[in-house]
């Protein structure tokens, strides 16, 4: 494995901001992984998948960045109705939707187009459109960082919720992931309520829509609302849908007849987070080389040579605003390095 000095992330990062490396590796399996780790590694690491949910904060990273490309995908088990599917970490997240797709495995279509790698989809439990990773998840392996041993976790040990898992916790940069493990149904029940995606599917006379119309058309909506990380650097959502008590909603609700919002048990409700920066005034808002984006607020973009410093300084602006108009605090979402 050859290890980089000083290696430019500019074009690994979907923010395209520049930012040099102490040093850079690429992992093509486990067994090098675990060579390295249990050799002992002096400086901190940094494990990066597609670099679709970060933002490098400065212009240079004083890590060890090693970019995972493990790859396969294989059957582990099967029965009448459901597959078990093992998928490397390094395996790009939408080749794995294909691959279900195409066989009719269903569970993880609504996932369709989402950016990333196979192994990053559990740290933040990846979500859209009615379906989130852990409704099919079934366990993982992966590779403690500061010693190079094996460990498996199941569903429940990833603590998976909204956005968040132990990853994002206790196991917070202690790992790297190296396969992950999912149940898919072979009869598949689609799952179309969220959205737009009924009303896409009545416009191309779809009544009875398989899973491969429903990841279609899925693929349709996301191209037409979210920017392309190839043409305008941006790693999705900035933030998360802020969970509020009800008290907090009634309150913005008696203001905002027209705020966007979805009941959770327990007297909390999620609310739109683009809503909130829109009715702040900050839709389509720019600023220099930084701005939101014009049909999705929530989506902070590089328009040109950004800095990661720039970038957080929009964001902080958009939190501020987003606090003194309506008393919620958001959270962020993209992993800041
Ligand atoms: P990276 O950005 O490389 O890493 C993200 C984090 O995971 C970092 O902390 C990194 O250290 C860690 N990590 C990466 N790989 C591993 C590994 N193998 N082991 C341990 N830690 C690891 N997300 C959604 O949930 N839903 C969406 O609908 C969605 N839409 C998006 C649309 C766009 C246009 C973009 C740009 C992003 C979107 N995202 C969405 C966010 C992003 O696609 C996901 O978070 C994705 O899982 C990130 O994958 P990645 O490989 O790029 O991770
Ligand atoms: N909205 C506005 N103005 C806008 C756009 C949206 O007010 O310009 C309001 C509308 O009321 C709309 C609501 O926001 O109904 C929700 O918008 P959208 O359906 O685009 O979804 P989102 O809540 O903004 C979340 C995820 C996305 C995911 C989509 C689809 C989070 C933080 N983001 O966005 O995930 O693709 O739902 O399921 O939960 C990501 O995580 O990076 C990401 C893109």
């Amino acid at each position: 494995m050859k290890i980089f000095k000083s290696y430019q992330l500019k074009d690994y990062n979907t923010f395209g901001v520049k930012v040099i490396a102490d040093s850079f590796a690429e992992i093509n399996s486990a067994e090098d992984l675990i060579e390295l780790l249990s050799s002992g590694v002096s400086s901190e690491i940094l494990v990066l998948g597609s670099g679709s949910n970060i933002l490098f904060r400065d212009s240079f990273v004083h890590t060890l960045v090693l970019k995972i490309n493990i790859k396969g995908i294989k059957i582990i088990d099967e029965n009448a109705y459901s597959v078990l599917i093992e998928a490397k970490s390094g395996e790009k997240w939408d080749d794995l939707v294909k691959y279900c797709v195409q066989r009719n495995y269903g569970g993880i279509e609504n996932l369709s187009l989402i950016p990333g790698n196979v192994g990053a989809a559990p740290i933040q439990n990846i979500g859209a459109y009615g379906q989130e990773l852990k409704d099919v998840f079934e366990s993982l392996t992966a590779v403690r960082l500061d010693d190079g041993t094996k460990i498996h976790l199941t569903n429940e040990e990833c603590k998976f919720d909204y956005r968040d898992s132990i990853f994002k916790r206790d196991l917070k940069n202690q790992v790297a992931i190296t396969s992950v493990r999912l149940r898919l149904n072979k009869n598949p029940i689609t799952n179309k309520n969220y959205g737009t995606i009924n009303e896409e599917l009545i416009n191309c006379g779809i009544k009875n829509p398989t899973i491969k119309d429903i990841s279609n058309v899925i693929r349709k909506i996301r191209t037409e609302k979210l920017p392309d990380p190839v043409k305008i650097g941006n790693a999705g959502s900035f933030f998360k849908n802020p969970v509020v008590d009800l008290k907090t909603f009634e309150m913005i609700k008696s203001k905002f007849t027209d705020l966007t919002s979805f009941k959770l048990e327990e007297n909390k409700v999620k609310i739109s987070a683009a809503w909130l920066i829109e009715k702040s005034g900050l839709k389509d808002f720019r600023v220099g080389n930084v701005g939101t984006y014009s049909k999705q607020p929530l989506v902070i973009v590089n328009y040109g040579n950004a800095t990661g410093k720039e970038i957080l300084s929009i964001a902080e602006l958009i939190k501020q605003n987003v606090k003194k108009n309506f008393e919620v605090d958001l959270e962020t979402e993209v992993n800041i390095i």
